[in-house]
């Protein structure tokens, strides 16, 4: 439990530094609360988050629908395996069902284990005609356990990882024709994100999802999109492939999914997902109820509160604003915004933008060297945008006079 009073940041670091295994690359600030867009660290200074909870936080930090569900659930039920049956787990499936394409979901509590379902499932598909190859693009990200790291066509990621899972196939990213050529008789599926996110918020070019859902029905592949970054609103559709209206066979999803509580699920048609037979796939934790009511929760707030039409909105106002920020200042190469999902490339290192911001309390993210990356809240405030913005820009111009 935490201290009263409690730590310092500084005591707190020599907490981790003696007993956290030190993989992360960590901010000097210990984060004690947040409300909304805003975040405190332990020395109560007060932090505007426009990168929050790493896309988790769609809907803010400790959203009252979601923190409400969950208090609610906590004295009635927390876990029970999935040998049996509960109603919000059906319930928190219907509701995601309802939103995409009508299919079945499969729970888990991460993107990689999303993908990790998604990646057995494709393989169950096809082993019958011994088709187990799976297609991935360069650039893209799909998490960290072995075979979602391998899907992840990054050499960076794979270091002193060897050997690596067979069967997966990198295609350059937005070339329909390289996809084309890669597909053989041991193919089963394509996996793309719609938008690349940590690859630097890279938009596929028009034609190129609907490229690829025609090349998996001409080889009876399976579609997979990886929607752990841009599912569940953030592109100011429930899921990212409704703005391009090509449905994929399988979604995978976490993130954002129960507003800030641990969830992951994989949804997929009636029909395929006969090929996740029960003994071959399973997640302890998975469909838990606490998540289940928080998943129901944040669907459920998204669509009182008008969210998907703010995300939209809030894209306009970030494309707007930052458009003119390119204008007036040239390290700005490209701006790319789908909803609340926004990148902002620039022809240097942008790892020094997210330190100055840090210091002028703005919370932001770098991804593949130069994109400034930001995924807002929904509930962000136009104000908190412009004060956002403001902070960014100043920045960034600071920036350009010393290069
Ligand atoms: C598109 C995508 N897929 C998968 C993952 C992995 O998710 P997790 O860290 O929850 O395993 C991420 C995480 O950033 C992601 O952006």
């Amino acid at each position: 439990m935490p201290t009263n009073p409690p730590l310092s940041s500084a005591e707190t670091i020599k907490l981790f530094d003696r007993y956290v295994v030190p993989n992360y690359n960590r901010f000097p600030v210990s984060l004690a609360r947040g409300e909304g867009s805003y975040v405190w660290d332990s020395e109560g200074n007060r932090y505007l988050d426009l990168f929050c909870g790493w896309g988790c936080n769609l809907l803010g930090h400790c959203p009252a629908p979601v923190v409400e569900a969950v208090r609610a659930q906590l004295g009635t039920l927390l876990h029970v395996p999935n040998t049996w049956f509960t109603e919000v787990q059906g319930r928190w499936a219907e509701a995601l069902s309802a939103r995409s394409f009508g299919g079945q979901a499969f729970f888990c509590n991460s993107g990689t284990e999303a993908n990790e379902a998604a990646i057995k499932l494709a393989r169950l598909h096809g082993s019958a005609k011994k088709r187990y190859k799976i297609i991935t693009f360069e650039g893209g990200f799909h998490g960290r356990t072995l075979g979602s790291t391998t899907a992840t066509a990054q050499p960076k990621y794979h270091e002193g990882l060897g050997p690596l899972m067979a069967g997966f196939v990198y295609a350059p990213f937005g070339d329909l024709e390289a996809v084309a050529k890669l597909i053989d008789g041991e193919t089963i599926a394509i996996l793309i994100e719609p938008i690349q996110g940590e690859g630097g918020v890279r938009i596929p070019p028009a034609g190129f999802l609907e490229g690829l859902r025609k090349l998996a029905d001409d080889h009876d592949l399976l579609l997979i999109f990886d929607e752990v970054q841009t599912g569940c609103g953030r592109t100011g559709e429930w899921f990212g492939y409704q703005t391009v209206g090509v449905t994929p066979d399988v979604m995978t999803l976490s993130k954002a999914i129960c507003g800030g509580i641990a969830g992951g699920a994989m949804l997929t048609t009636p029909e395929i997902a006969k090929s996740l037979r029960p003994g071959m796939h399973a997640c302890t934790f998975g469909g838990n109820a606490v998540a289940a009511v928080a998943g129901i929760a944040t669907l459920d707030m998204i669509e009182r509160e008008n969210l998907l039409q703010r995300a939209k909105k809030l894209g306009d106002l970030f494309r707007a604003r930052l458009d003119t920020l390119k204008q007036e200042c040239d390290l700005i190469r490209d701006v790319r915004v789908r909803g609340v999902m926004i990148g902002a490339e620039l022809s240097i290192d942008g790892a020094p933008a997210v330190r100055a911001c840090l210091e002028q309390k703005l919370l932001i993210n770098c991804t593949h060297g130069t994109v400034i990356r930001l995924l807002p809240a929904m509930t962000l405030t136009d104000e908190q945008a412009h004060e956002g913005l403001d902070i960014l820009g100043a920045v960034l111009k600071k920036m350009a006079q010393s290069v």
